[in-house]
């Protein structure tokens, strides 16, 4: 346990499989605040999974429950919040943010991304094509999304107490 005083949300952001919830978890317990997941958050208040809303409402009305859901975890949530990959692209979600909470851009290489996604088929975006493809691709249409963070932190295999910790460091 490290004691730290945190003020404002943190703000995980960055692609799908760079370990914004498992090292989202770690980091929260270390500083003993609350741990919260967007897409969690999500699938509780529409009662189905990420890949059914993608599948019966389309990525619009999926993007609008995150909009919704992001504005309120973000006025009443005081730890560590792990956001969707999408979530800091939209420019009004990343207003917000950027606005009240401390935002860290996770990142990592494109071949350890693939590498943990395929272990869970739960992302409605890799399932239209190829996930290396569709992965790089977004990575290069969303960076200039991401760089707007407050801070950067690079998610390598090493242990999820040392990611936390680099964190913990960048937003010093
Ligand atoms: C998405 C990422 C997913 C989920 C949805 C769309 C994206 O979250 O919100 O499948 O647009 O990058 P994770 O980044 O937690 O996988």
């Amino acid at each position: 346990r490290i004691a730290r005083r945190i003020d404002r949300p943190i703000v995980l952001v960055g692609l799908m499989g760079v370990g914004k919830s498992t090292v989202g978890r770690r980091l929260a317990n270390l500083i003993g605040v609350d741990f919260v997941d967007v897409d969690d958050e999500i699938e509780r208040a529409a009662d189905r999974s990420v890949a059914e809303i993608f599948e019966e409402f389309g990525e619009p009305y999926f993007r609008n429950g995150e909009r919704r859901v992001m504005g309120r975890l973000i006025g009443e949530k005081q730890g560590v919040i792990a956001t969707g990959g999408g979530a800091f692209v939209d420019p009004e979600t990343r207003g917000l943010i950027r606005e009240k909470a401390i935002s860290v851009w996770l990142d990592c290489d494109i071949e350890t991304l693939v590498e943990r996604t395929a272990r869970r088929d739960s992302r409605p975006l890799l399932r239209q094509g190829d996930p290396h493809a569709i992965l790089l691709d977004l990575k290069e249409r969303r960076s200039g999304s991401y760089s707007q963070a407050d801070c950067h932190v690079v998610t390598d295999d090493g242990p999820h107490n040392a990611t936390a910790l680099r964190i913990l460091e960048a937003i010093d």
